[in-house]
Order: C-alpha cells, then structure tokens, then sequence
C-alpha cells in the first residue's frame, strides 16, 4: 500500500477526502477552509478520490515548474486510454501524441523556442487591434438593457473570437469550429467518462481536418497579418517545426486558451463589481491591470484540480515513493488566502505586489497565451465600465457544480443602472 498517508494514520486525523473536497457544494461556496486545511497535512498530500497525489506548497510547485522531474504528457498517466500504435492514429493522436507541446520535454523546448516570435508584444497588440472591433459589437448588439447575464451576452463570446482572429480562421469555417472550441479540453480531462472523452476526440478530429484545410489556404495566400502566417513563416526557417507542429500548437492554444479565458471573465466582473473604488485603479493600463488581475485571480480562489503532472517511472519524489503513471496534482492556488503569503487575504488589493506572479504558471510551461489573455481581458474590461460605470450584481451568483476544473457561476446577472 504505497499511498498510504502515514501521518494521517499516526494521528487519526481524518480521512484528506473529508476535509477537502473540490466538488462539494461547501468548497464552491467558499473554498478558503478547505483549501487551507490540505495545505496543513503536509508539502504531498495522498488524495484518495482521484488517485493523486497534491503538492501544497508554493516552493514544491515552483521547483516542479522549473525544472520539470514529472511528465506533463496525459498518455502517461495509469488511467489514461491506452496509447495506439502509430498506424492506428487518427488525425488526433497524431497531433496530441506524434508533435505534441505536452509531450517530450526536449521537442517541448525547441518548440517553444521557436514559436516565441508569434507571441511578441507586437503580434498581441495587432491581434489587439483584430479582436477590439469583434468586442465593441458584443456590446453594440447588448444595447443598454436594465439587467443582463454577463456569461450569456459577453463572456462566452470571447474565447471563441480571440482565438479564430487570433490564429487567423476565416469567419466561415466558425460555425464548425465553435463547439469544439468550448469541449477541447475533454479530450483529456481525467475526470470524466470515456464517452465524453470519445465524443470530444471526435469532434477535434473535425476541427484538425479544418485547421488543415486553413493551413492550405495560407499557404496559397500568405502574408496575412496572424498567427498562422507567422508560424507558417517559422516553418520555413525551422526545419524542425513543421505543419503537425502547427496544428498542435493551434490545438493548445484553443485547448489551453478557452476555458481559462471564460473563467478570468467571469471572476473578474465579479470582482470588480463588488469593489468599483479600485476600477479606476485596476484599468488604469495594460500593466496595471495585469497585477490586478493576478489580485482577481487570488481573491476568487477559483481553481479546483490545479494542475496535473505524472509519474515517468517508478520514483521517489519529495520523499514519497510514487508509481509509475501515478498523477500529481500542483495547487498553487491552496496559497491564496494563506497569511503565511499574503497580508490580509480577505482583502482585495488591485495593487497587492506579487512576487513571484505565478498565475500563468512558471518556467518552461510558462502560459504562452499569458499577453494575449490580460490584453483581451483589459480590453473587454474597459468597454464594459466605460458603458457601464454604475453596473452592479444583481444577485449573488449561483455556482455550477458541473464544472470540473473550476468555480464557475450557471449565469452572472448585473444591473448596469444605465
Ligand atoms: C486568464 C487566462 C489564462 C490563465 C490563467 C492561464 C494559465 C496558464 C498556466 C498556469 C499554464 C501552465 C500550466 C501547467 O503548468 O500545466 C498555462 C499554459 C498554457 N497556456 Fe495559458 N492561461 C490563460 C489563457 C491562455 C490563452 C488565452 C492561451 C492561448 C491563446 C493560453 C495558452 C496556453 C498554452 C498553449 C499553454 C501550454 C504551454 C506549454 O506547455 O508550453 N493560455 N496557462
């Protein structure tokens, strides 16, 4: 029995599921207590219920994030589907298993080094520039109504339109790609069913045929002031990065860059509602609010799973024997509202200092989409107090208990009092 939690034996403490549970109304509703509490048990915590160990400190996820000892690629985990040989691959293993950005570390890094052009604060301000005129008619169309759900009218609008303008997807292939964009990320999602999982591989195999069929056509008509063209300039001079790597790497970024962004929407109108002495503050520029957002982030405490790493072989790690494919989870989150970190926690602070800002993660999996999320976000922002600088809840939110990765709210109702 490896996994035991030795000192939860020793001590009769009570069971880790007891105290924490990510999917239980009580952590949606305030996930403070138990966020805390974990972080108490120890630096690695055995959590039975998702077969996984937890990291709970800062120092351990920031020294896991820099020099990366665990295996970020999901066929390695125990339970993962089995991985197909390579002349049973589909267009989706091909892109997740054959080039992948989540696989092999050393390919990770060269195509990382590679691709860093494509994000330059340049290239995010033109896609700045592509993305404003999308938000400004979202707010056109909402018009001025008394009361409206922010998910509904605005935020589930973003994720979709940053990312086609920012890869350079011609409005007719949207209606394709649009539901694949909000179920990616259940390609490989360990805690939903095979069905789910099998259901959103296929309907990615859709969306590779229309990535591909887009690729095509810039080839034809290069010169296009995007993403795609860029990466498709970087394929020329690299003779290592090629169209696969493309396709993965537009993969991840709707994989890694929709849901997060639907999140960061949703908390950071929530926040800013409830403390509009600091809007002012917050929006003040790009800069200022890339802290405040690091603040929103905190301040909400939304995460539930962290993020997953697993075992390349049988190992010791932290002081722990972990088997083989075992999953450990890093929680970077259980620090946020811990006074070890932060003074006064319960405080929302748009210029709280954080150092180090580790929000979009650290080190060589360092959040590439990191520019672009905090312009989109400060720029929709910005549209929606300049409308509306009197907006206020109008209800507190319910929260979604069927989201896995993250609190959410079912829909978020504000008066604007225009
Ligand atoms: C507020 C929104 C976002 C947050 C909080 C966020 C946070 C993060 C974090 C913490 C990581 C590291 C994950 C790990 O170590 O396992 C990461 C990775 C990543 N993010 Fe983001 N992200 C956001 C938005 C975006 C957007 C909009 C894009 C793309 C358009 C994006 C693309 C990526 C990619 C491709 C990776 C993987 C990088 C790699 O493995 O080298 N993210 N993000």
């Amino acid at each position: 029995m490896p996994e035991t939690d030795m000192s939860e034996a020793a001590t009769a403490l009570p069971p880790v599921a007891e105290i924490f549970n990510p999917h239980s109304p009580e952590y949606m509703n305030d996930p403070v207590p138990q966020c805390l509490a974990l972080a108490e048990r120890g630096p690695i915590v055995w959590y039975e219920p998702w077969q996984a160990w937890i990291i709970t400190r800062m120092e351990d996820v920031m020294a896991c994030w820099k020099s990366e000892p665990l295996s970020s690629d999901f066929y390695d985990w125990e339970f993962a589907p089995e991985r197909p040989p390579q002349d049973k691959w589909s267009n989706f293993e091909r892109a997740m298993i054959g080039h992948s950005l989540l696989a092999d570390h050393g390919h990770h890094r060269l195509v990382r080094k590679v691709v860093s052009p494509a994000f330059s604060r340049n290239v995010v301000d033109k896609i700045q520039e592509k993305i404003k005129p999308d938000v400004e008619k979202l707010f056109d169309e909402l018009g001025t109504p008394e009361t409206f759900d922010y998910i509904e009218e605005i935020a589930q609008h973003i994720p979709f339109i940053s990312i086609t303008r920012m890869v350079g997807i011609p409005e007719k292939y949207w209606p394709e790609i649009r539901k694949v964009i909000l179920t990616f990320t259940e390609t490989w999602n360990p805690t939903i069913s095979d069905e789910q999982r099998e259901a959103a591989r296929q309907d990615c195999n859709k969306a590779i045929d229309i990535i591909l069929k887009v690729i095509a056509e810039r080839r034809a008509q290069p010169e296009q002031d995007d993403f795609l063209s860029t990466l498709l300039k970087i394929e020329e001079e690299n003779e290592n990065f090629e169209e696969w790597d493309i396709v993965t790497l537009v993969l991840a970024l709707i994989g890694a860059g929709a849901d997060t962004t639907l999140v960061a929407q949703q908390w950071s109108v929530y926040t800013l509602v409830q403390h509009k002495d600091q809007v002012a503050t917050a929006l003040a520029s790009p800069d200022a609010f890339s802290n405040a957002f690091s603040e929103i982030n905190r301040w909400g405490v939304s995460s539930k799973m962290g993020f997953a790493r697993y075992a390349p072989e049988d190992m010791e790690f932290m002081g722990q024997q972990l088997r083989k494919g075992v999953m450990v989870l890093m929680m970077p989150h259980l620090k946020d509202y811990n006074p070890a970190y932060y003074e006064n926690p319960e405080t929302f602070d748009a210029e709280r200092v954080f150092e180090p800002d580790a929000m979009f993660g650290y080190g060589p999996r360092f959040c590439i989409g990191a520019a672009l999320a905090k312009r989109q976000l400060y720029l929709t922002m910005c549209e929606l107090f300049r409308r509306f600088p009197d907006i206020e809840l109008a209800e507190e939110p319910e929260r979604d208990p069927d989201d896995h990765n993250a609190i959410v709210f079912k829909r978020l109702m504000v008066r604007t009092n225009a």
